[in-house]
């Protein structure tokens, strides 16, 4: 939810804050705005909408400067406008300020700074940061955002620079993330590493209320107290082409194909010599205590915990819970020292998820946080973190971060239930080498993607439809559902197929798209049934089912079929070709897909 970038060194500013804003832009895409420091002066720059706009706008400028700051928002206090954009300023252009979060107390604070003479120019909460320090300031700008840090109240990432400090940027982070970025005579912050992977793989991983002054040459980390400290450098492991689209015309697309060895690395990850391993997150006593799992989640991830808990269920026989985190907070939630709270999220920033955590560690849970970033908000707060081995996700609309999360949380069922005795080593073994067999399956349906494409033709010029399944099939339709009102704005719903009759039946029409998930053996009957009122009543049937099902393939007008699989996992197959339906029919409606209107991938606000 907004992204930052800051630099600092030998190169241009401007340069390099434009490439780091361009990898941040799944964190929002309403506005970007640059400031430099240019002759003792702060120049600022900024445009309503994606960043190519303000890139547009500076292609004639001349900003050279070796010390700059930029943002790419997704707005909340004022609409999207260049006025709204960062970087904010103080009246007299001293001090420049950009901001990831929310200040909580801005009204109190605008209204104090305006009785004290001060003109606001913007209606964002971020603006009241650089009055305020300003109001503080007495010729040090470090201890000037110290003393206002005291007064905020909210979340903030921020970059502070001031026209008479052309050679520091002060940094500082509470519950929302930041990233130093240490290089060669050049040191950049940022809201996250895809940002400065051109510059550094060495980075610091500010803790919260840390508060940092970058130079060219040094960087300087002192903690809420401000006592200097240590942070470790952690050196990221994956690599700036990672982060690219290399050769796919979207990310979106490059993410759902990599989704075969992104899942192969998940599984070695947590498997060694052919067993399942997560005894540096949970032991023996703690499995034996635990007489209930809550799962967590926002969006996608959600969807990620509604499959697991159908594994837990059937493999390992455990009680589990699935909330949303939004509402989890707010539900007085029955978590205690026999609960094991596991939070799912891709970035491990939703706002929603780290607040459910500190709810669930407060009453005295054990938290398990299954994340894809290393080194995230939440995977610090969380007592232990699983991560899942996805790689850098950008596209907005999730996908190998999801089967991933799926992969992991049905391992983990397939642990608990070897460790309580319910299935055996060798009942293990074979579903892990199911889970092995998946990769390969994958990859047949990205080799035959015609017939989707055939269907998303179909669906680009519909305004409604419904996803519907039965059992676990459902939790899959949700997840293809909310895929295809993320990126084609087409509405659909999700219904366990046999549910759709006792109301929502209604809406169908002639020529009303139902896409089918049947992967469950048992219940294929009772689907086909389902499938047969649907048809009776004019609905144009889509089904995803394994190639073998030809009782499916007979009573559908588009038939999309998957290889063969346990049940259990059927998930891992069955929502390629959702994602990929998805997919096309953006494509095909003209829609940036990568980045869909009023959506931003990390979610840092409640
Ligand atoms: C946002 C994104 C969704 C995502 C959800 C949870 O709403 O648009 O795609 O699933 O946040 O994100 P997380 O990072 O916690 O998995």
């Amino acid at each position: 939810m907004c992204g930052i970038v800051g630099y600092i060194g030998k190169g241009d500013a401007k340069t390099v804050v434009l490439q780091g804003l361009e990898k941040l832009e799944y964190r929002g895409y309403d506005s970007a705005g640059i400031a430099v420091i240019k002759d003792s002066k702060i120049m600022i720059e900024k445009k309503k909408g994606k960043l190519k706009n303000l890139e547009n706008h500076l292609e004639n400028l001349d900003l050279e400067s070796h010390i700059g700051i930029g943002h790419t928002r997704w707005a909340t206090h004022g609409e999207p406008s260049d006025r709204n954009s960062h970087p904010h300023f103080t009246e007299d252009m001293s001090i420049a300020v950009v901001h990831n979060g929310i200040i909580e107390n801005y009204a109190t604070l605008k209204s104090e700074l305006i009785q004290k003479g001060y003109n606001f120019t913007s209606d964002t909460d971020t603006e009241v940061v650089a009055h305020l320090i300003h109001s503080i300031y007495e010729g040090d700008l470090f201890s000037a955002l110290t003393k206002a840090l005291k007064l905020l109240r909210g979340s903030y990432a921020l970059g502070v620079i001031h026209k008479d400090f052309p050679n520091e940027i002060i940094c500082t982070r509470k519950d929302s993330p930041l990233v130093i970025g240490l290089g060669e005579n050049e040191n950049l912050i940022a809201s996250d590493v895809p940002a400065i992977l051109k510059y550094t793989k060495n980075v610091y991983f500010l803790e919260d209320g840390d508060i940092a002054r970058l130079t060219a040459d040094n960087v300087e980390i002192f903690d809420k107290t401000l006592v200097p400290v240590e942070r470790e450098i952690k050196v990221i492991e994956w690599d700036y082409e990672q982060a690219t689209k290399g050769g796919f015309p979207h990310f979106m697309i490059k993410e759902i194909f990599e989704q075969p060895k992104s899942i192969e690395e998940t599984l070695n990850r947590r498997i060694h010599d052919g067993i399942i391993d997560f005894s540096d997150v949970l032991t023996e006593d703690e499995i034996k205590k635990f007489n209930m799992i809550h799962i967590v989640a926002c969006g996608t991830a959600y969807h990620a915990g509604l499959q697991g808990q159908y594994a837990l269920r059937e493999i390992s026989g455990v009680n589990s819970l699935v909330e949303i985190a939004s509402e989890y907070r707010y539900m007085n939630p029955f978590v205690d020292e026999n609960t094991l709270a596991i939070f799912v999220s891709q970035s491990g920033e939703t706002l929603d998820t780290l607040a459910a955590l500190k709810e669930a560690k407060a009453r005295g849970a054990k938290t398990i946080a299954i994340t894809n970033v290393v080194g995230s908000t939440i995977s610090r707060e969380a007592h232990k973190t699983i991560y899942t081995m996805a790689g850098p996700e950008i596209a907005v609309a999730s996908t190998k971060a999801y089967t991933t999360q799926v992969i992991i949380l049905q391992l983990l069922s397939i642990y608990l239930a070897e460790k309580k005795g319910r299935i055996s080593k060798e009942k293990a073994s074979d579903f892990i080498k199911e889970l092995y067999s998946v990769s390969e399956k994958i990859k047949t349906t990205l080799d035959n993607v015609d017939i989707i494409k055939d269907v998303a033709e179909f669906m680009k010029d519909k305004h409604n439809g419904f996803y519907i399944g039965r059992g676990v099939d459902f939790a899959t339709a949700l997840e293809g559902s909310l895929k295809m009102k993320e990126i084609t704005y087409i509405h659909t719903e999700a219904f366990p197929a046999g549910e759709l009759k006792h109301g929502s039946i209604a809406l169908i029409e002639p020529g009303t798209p139902v896409v089918v998930v049947a992967m469950q053996t048992n219940l294929l009957e009772k689907t086909i049934s389902n499938i047969k009122e649907l048809k009776a009543r004019g609905a144009h049937i889509v089904t995803v089912a394994r190639n073998s099902c030809l009782e499916a393939k007979e009573v559908s007008d588009e038939f999309i079929g998957v290889g063969e699989i346990d049940d259990v996992f059927s998930v891992l197959l069955a929502v390629i070709p959702l994602q990929l339906l998805s997919y096309f029919t953006s494509i095909k409606k003209g829609i940036d897909v990568d980045k869909p209107r009023n959506l931003a991938k990390s979610v840092t606000v409640e």
